[in-house]
């Protein structure tokens, strides 16, 4: 396994679509949610005041966190919720890893381009 990639040790089938499932990486806590059979990776703390965004409402491939919603495209880490583009903190998108299928079947991560430190990215749990 390449330093920047980290087995799950989980397979597809495991995951709930209806119940995004939180996971320790290296980069931090991150969330894996089954969008329309499609599964995406990204932090699992709102990076607002780290709302358990894994515990949030999911409609249309977005998230809304639980504690004050924010809304983010879990695609593109996105938050959609703004009435017009800003910058800065509160315009951050999510870290986000890319997902792929592991030797054994299992789904393995991709670091995430930005360090999560860099970005008030993912804690742990
Ligand atoms: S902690 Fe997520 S919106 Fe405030």
């Amino acid at each position: 396994m390449a330093p920047h990639e980290f087995d799950t040790g989980l397979r597809r089938a495991e995951l709930d679509p209806h119940w995004p499932r939180p996971i320790d990486t290296p980069w931090g806590t991150m969330a894996l949610f089954v969008l329309e059979g499609e599964v995406v990776c990204v932090q699992a703390f709102c990076p607002h005041l780290e709302g358990p965004l894994f515990q949030g409402s999911v409609a249309h491939g977005e998230v809304t966190c639980p504690w004050h919603g924010w809304r983010f495209d879990l695609r593109t880490g996105r938050r959609v919720d703004l009435l017009r583009p800003r910058s800065g903190p509160d315009a951050r998108p999510l870290v986000r890893c890319e997902v792929t299928s592991g030797a054994g079947g299992t789904l393995v991560l991709r670091a995430p381009r930005e360090a999560a430190h860099e970005t008030h990215g993912p804690r742990s749990l």
